[in-house]
């Protein structure tokens, strides 16, 4: 309830299970996240592309990523597409992952939108608790934001929401019995 993002127990499948409402066309993840998975991802069953599923996009402006072929096969994706910018370090010789090159030295994630959009995606569904979804914020592309708020105070760590002042309206909010809390709420322009 203190806005921290890590040091308590998470339903991951019932955060899963309410990331599908979305029917995202994309979802946007940062590197740093993938990265924190990558130990998992090698072990992790590999179902296959799934043809209705959105797209996978993962800003990797360093060039840190290596689990794409993993990443792709996990079966909740349609395909991922790697997000570089100009300085991205050089891709291995045998890289086959479709890419989107944006920015000079960090990913333009205002030009990936727009590249996104014009090639019809219409939701893009942001998987980020902390440099992805504040920049996000500070350059006023989110129009919703959903939280599951656990009843535990942490204490100390990382915490979601930078310095940025948002204004919120509230869309819902659902209580799930172990008193975890399901809030919506649209980023008022
Ligand atoms: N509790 C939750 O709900 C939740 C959800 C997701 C993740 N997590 C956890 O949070 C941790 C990762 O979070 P994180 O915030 O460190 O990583 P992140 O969400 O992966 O964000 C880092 C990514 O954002 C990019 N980025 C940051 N600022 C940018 C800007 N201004 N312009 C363009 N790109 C920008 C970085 O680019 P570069 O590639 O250029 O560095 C990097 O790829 C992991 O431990 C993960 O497991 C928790």
């Amino acid at each position: 309830m203190d806005g921290m993002v890590a040091g308590f127990d998470v339903d991951l499948a019932r955060f899963y299970a309410l990331a599908t409402l979305w029917q995202e066309d994309v979802t946007l993840i940062g590197a740093d996240t993938v990265l924190a998975q990558e130990g998992a991802l090698g072990g992790a069953a590999r179902r296959g592309v799934r043809e209705e599923g959105p797209l996978l996009a993962v800003v990797d402006g360093r060039g840190r990523v290596r689990s794409w072929e993993a990443l792709a096969e996990l079966g909740y994706w349609s395909g991922v597409l790697a997000l570089y910018a100009d300085q991205t370090p050089a891709r291995p010789p045998d890289a086959s992952t479709l890419e989107l090159i944006t920015g000079y030295d960090q990913v333009d994630l205002v030009e990936v939108l727009d590249v996104l959009g014009r090639r019809g995606v219409s939701t893009v569904r942001v998987d980020s608790a902390d440099a992805l979804l504040r920049a996000c914020f500070e350059l006023g592309l989110v129009d919703e934001l959903a939280l599951l708020v656990h009843p535990v105070i942490v204490g100390t760590g990382q915490r979601w929401c930078g310095d940025t002042k948002l204004e919120l309206r509230h869309v819902g909010t659902e209580v799930f019995e172990d008193g975890v809390l399901w809030m919506r709420y649209c980023v008022a322009t």
